[in-house]
């Protein structure tokens, strides 16, 4: 167990993908640090329940990013952390993080990039009428979902699809290809 490499995951959100990624079997990681920037997220729930550390900051009480990115740099190096993976962590990282962890900064997005970048992946999908969506995980870099692309999957969309039906497809896809790709990040350093 503590040979393994360690890992923090970053959310704001309800954190099913924390989920998929805590229940993946054998994978080579320890997720050592939670870092969630809203004290009402569902996903610090989840946290307690698997015994992951939890940071919990409020942006507003920090003077900028920098300040608050400082502040996470500083626990996720206590922790020994490696790696981050976000999984639906609503804030763009700055260069405080960006620089202490070069090319080990990943994301998964609802949508295949470089379509539907941002917010609302899933409804922009709907509202343009495509016949496919799906899921990427990429690196991280200064922009907001722009950085390398290191897998993605299709989703098709049928006729009948809401944004509930659509998302409730996605997530399935999101919960087994994160852990994967994760796997063979890892198993490749
Ligand atoms: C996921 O759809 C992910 O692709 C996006 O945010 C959502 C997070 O969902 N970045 P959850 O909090 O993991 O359930």
């Amino acid at each position: 167990m503590t040979n393994l490499t360690k890992a923090a995951v970053f959310a704001s959100g309800t954190g099913s993908n924390y989920d998929a990624i805590m229940r993946a079997e054998n994978l080579p990681c320890q997720i050592t640090l939670l870092v969630c920037d809203r004290k009402d997220a569902k996903v610090i729930q989840k946290a307690k329940y698997y015994k992951t550390p939890i940071f919990i900051f409020e942006p507003q009480a920090y003077r900028d990013k920098a300040a608050y990115e400082r502040k996470i740099l500083n626990k996720l190096k206590k922790r020994g952390v490696e790696w981050i993976f976000l999984a639906g962590y609503m804030r763009i990282i700055g260069p405080t993080l960006l620089k202490a962890f070069k090319g080990k900064i990943v994301n998964i997005h609802p949508s295949l990039l470089p379509k539907f970048k941002g917010k609302d992946a899933i409804q922009q999908a709907l509202d343009a009428k495509v016949k496919e969506t799906g899921v990427t995980i990429h690196y991280v870099d200064e922009g907001i979902d722009t950085g390398p692309i290191i897998a993605q999957q299709t989703v098709s969309i049928h006729q009948e699809d809401t944004l509930k039906t659509l998302t409730e497809k996605i997530q399935k896809v999101e919960h087994k290809l994160y852990p994967t790709v994760i796997r063979q990040l890892l198993e490749r350093t």
